[in-house]
């Protein structure tokens, strides 16, 4: 959002020149754009009802939690390593919403420890450790509307053979429901709506009518204050591809809501992740090594790889590659971006479009890397993880910082 490109093409965001930033701090790094991540924020906030809550899941740490918080979002966390992040960072408990198909008793005894505001239901052995805990939780139940999202299998949670929430189709719904008024009758906990989550990555505004449509029928006799339609706004990744903003989705909800007649009162809220964080952020890459395989393609290794970024390995997901140095410039190079691990498919980005002259020892910029990218990093061929910066008005600020060698002996006893 705040990117700019001076004359020479040289590409600065937050009004930090990211070549300087590269030679400062390292490759590979991420890069968050903070208006940009606040900017966000507010859309989401201002869209949906008080309770929108940020899905950490896409990308995680301190200082994104409390921006979130501050913004006024509240934070969605699916394990007990999100939830103690998210408390170290200072969120109130009360703006969190607690996840997960498979919560341990641990996890949910800590979420009543704190006081978690909303814990998310999704199995019948969830309902019998919440009335054993008896500690009064708000629980919304999730369901599963038997949607299909137009996106990759490996995201789609709405349709019916899905491991997540409790089905309508099947009646498993109406028995969860059925279940959670009885425990709240024994002040086991307090029952406050219906939750569903259709897929990630979605651009089809129609799959959202789709959910609101299928919910409706089982949402609107229960006369219950929340309804919370989950995530998955889909983000622009490459060429052609075109934000739909959250703004649109928001109104897209509203509207199915009220054409199916729910109440104007009830609290319709969301979790949107990638779509605050996806675009926010890039990677910054070092170019080690270019072979040219005559007749065949041309590799352009970078000194990361699958280990900050195992989208494109997982889901084939594409991405956009330039020079930082030369923004504005025709890339007609066609050529495979790969990282430094030890496996052929470790690809960053499989056609990628580069100037002529890239070269070894140039930096190079994958954008739209701010979600799922360092919240799904790993360790994989010791490669220590990169950090996070937050660039904002001329000034960086490292909100992770890379790991050290030494880190990667921290877990590791000895003998
Ligand atoms: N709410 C629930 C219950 C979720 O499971 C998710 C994502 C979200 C909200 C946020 O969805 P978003 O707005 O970010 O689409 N690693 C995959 C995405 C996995 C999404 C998991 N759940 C990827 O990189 O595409």
């Amino acid at each position: 959002m705040t990117a700019s490109v001076d004359g020479g093409g040289r590409l600065a965001v937050g009004g930090v020149d990211l070549l300087d930033l590269a030679s400062e701090h390292g490759t590979p790094v991420f890069v968050y754009d903070e208006a940009h991540l606040r900017t966000r924020c507010r859309e989401a906030v201002a869209a949906f009802d008080d309770g929108v809550a940020y899905a950490s899941k896409a990308f995680l740490c301190r200082a994104m939690a409390r921006l979130a918080h501050d913004e006024g979002m509240c934070v969605d966390v699916s394990t007990g390593g999100e939830l103690h992040v998210a408390l170290s960072a200072g969120v109130p408990a009360d703006r969190l919403v607690l996840h997960g198909n498979n919560k341990s008793e641990a996890e949910l005894a800590r979420a009543a420890e704190v006081g978690v505001g909303r814990v998310v239901v999704d199995s019948f052995d969830e309902i019998a450790r919440l009335e054993r805990l008896a500690a009064g939780l708000t629980v919304l139940v999730r369901v599963t509307p038997g949607v299909e999202a137009h996106t990759h299998e490996y995201v789609m949670t709405g349709q019916e053979d899905t491991k997540f929430g409790f089905s309508i189709a099947s009646g498993a719904a109406d028995e969860a429901l059925r279940r959670l008024r009885a425990a709240e009758r024994a002040g086991a906990v307090r029952l406050r709506g219906v939750h569903a989550h259709i897929g990630s990555q979605i651009f089809l505004l129609h799959s959202f009518v789709k959910q609101v449509d299928a919910l409706v029928p089982f949402f609107a006799p229960l006369g219950l204050p929340e309804l919370c339609v989950g995530g998955g706004l889909g983000v622009a990744y490459i060429g052609g591809e075109e934000d739909i903003g959250i703004a649109d989705w928001a109104a897209t909800v509203h509207d199915a809501c009220a054409v199916a007649g729910i109440p104007t009162d009830t609290r319709i809220t969301a979790e949107p992740g990638r779509a605050i964080v996806a675009t926010a952020g890039l990677t910054l890459y070092r170019v080690g090594t270019i072979k040219e395989l005559a007749g065949i393609r041309t590799y352009v290794s970078v000194d990361g790889g699958m280990s900050d970024n195992p989208r494109p390995v997982l889901y084939g997901s594409g991405y956009e590659a330039f020079l930082p140095r030369a923004t504005t410039a025709d890339r007609p190079w066609a050529v495979r971006v790969v990282g430094k691990h030890c496996e052929s498919g470790d690809v960053v980005v499989r056609d990628a479009c580069l100037p002529c002259d890239a070269a070894v020892g140039d930096v190079l910029c994958t954008p739209v890397t701010g979600a799922y990218g360092h919240s799904m990093a790993s360790n994989y061929n010791k490669v220590p993880r990169p950090p996070v910066i937050f660039v904002r008005d001329g000034a960086a600020r490292v909100v992770v910082r890379r790991e050290t060698l030494d880190d990667l002996l921290r877990l590791d006893v000895g003998d």
